[in-house]
């Protein structure tokens, strides 16, 4: 067993989180993962309203005793959801763990704290992640330019970016991006991260609820299939590369260049979410990291992290060996 700032801090006996995934982050996907012993964590804006996130963390209840997680991503948005009220909705039920990702934050970390609440801050930047460290967070996601969804306008690669993590930062964080298996977990720890956050790699599970098709497609895919869009809008998101993606990608790159209207039909959540409905990889945008390309299979979520964790033994142990036999020679 691998015992480390996060595994005490959360509760938990796997160093893993599975990060908040937009319609994927569902109570039975959450609790499989939790039941493994990793930190599985709901979606709030997956849920329509407050009260429905309410039922959503009542049903995780029901399939675990294990502790989870809820994320609240705030994003740049002209009528911004209630996020206060998922907030509020979450603590009343008795949620102790929080992922927050996005934009000012502050507001959001100072009321779960002040509820005695543990709060992991996702960010793609050292400046804000030591923001959320001054607003009290308890840990950082730093995620690195290969993960699915946003990856900030710096492209700075998880490599240099968890280094720069170890040098800059006084609170434990766990690796984010483009990491799917022992090894990725492995070279976190060497990072100086306490644990690892995975999005992509849980997609493909069989508890996650989207539809088997996708997740052949992931298992089909190589690392070449994923691509940027909202570049040029500065609101860069790593998506899955299919007919919708690229006709975004080629908007953005007419003479003149695009605004939001040129590509809001084809973006729009309502058809993302129903690629997970189905099937058809090429009917929306959906969000998927460059870690597609180490996924080969589809097991149960207690298959996955425990392989996970075994793999990362070994890579440990094989490096302690690569140093008693430099001692020798
Ligand atoms: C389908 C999907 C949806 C996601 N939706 C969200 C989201 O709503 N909020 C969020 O903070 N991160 C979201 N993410 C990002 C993940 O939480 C995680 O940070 C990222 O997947 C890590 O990179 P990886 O996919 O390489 O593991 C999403 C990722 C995926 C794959």
């Amino acid at each position: 067993m691998i015992q480390t700032d996060l595994t005490k801090l959360l509760g938990i006996q796997v160093p893993l989180v599975q990060g908040g995934m937009q319609w994927v982050g569902l109570p039975p996907l959450v609790a499989a993962v939790s039941n493994a012993g990793a930190l599985g964590v709901l979606t709030a804006l997956t849920q329509p309203n407050p009260d429905a996130l309410r039922t959503a963390i009542r049903e995780t209840y029901k399939l675990t005793s294990k502790p989870f997680g809820v994320n609240i991503t705030l994003l740049p948005s002209i009528n911004p959801p209630d996020y206060a009220g998922y907030a509020r909705a979450a603590v009343e039920e008795g949620v102790r763990i929080f992922e927050t990702a996005g934009n000012n934050p502050g507001s959001l970390i100072q009321y779960l704290k002040g509820q005695g609440c543990v709060v992991i801050h996702k960010c793609t930047t050292i400046r804000h992640a030591k923001s959320a460290v001054k607003a009290g967070v308890d840990c950082l996601s730093i995620d690195g330019f290969e993960c699915a969804g946003h990856p900030g306008e710096e492209d700075i690669g998880g490599l240099v970016l968890l280094a720069r993590a170890a040098q800059e930062l006084n609170v434990p964080y766990i690796a984010s991006g483009g990491i799917a298996d022992g090894r990725g977990l492995a070279a976190a720890f060497a990072l100086g991260a306490c644990g690892a956050n995975m999005g992509t790699r849980f997609m493909c599970t069989v508890e996650s609820p989207i539809h088997q098709n996708i997740k052949d497609k992931i298992v089909a895919s190589s690392e070449q299939d994923t691509v940027h869009i909202f570049r040029t809008l500065h609101n860069t998101a790593r998506v899955f590369k299919n007919a919708v993606s690229k006709q975004v990608v080629e908007i953005e790159r007419r003479p003149g260049g695009a605004k939001f209207e040129d590509v809001r039909e084809l973006v729009a959540g309502a058809r993302g979410k129903k690629v997970y409905e189905n099937g058809d990889p090429d009917y929306g945008i959906w969000s998927a990291g460059v870690s597609v390309g180490l996924i080969k299979d589809c097991p149960t979520c207690a298959v996955l992290v425990s392989r996970i964790e075994r793999e990362a033994e070994e890579v440990i142990d094989g490096l302690a060996k690569l140093k008693a036999v430099k001692a020798k020679l």
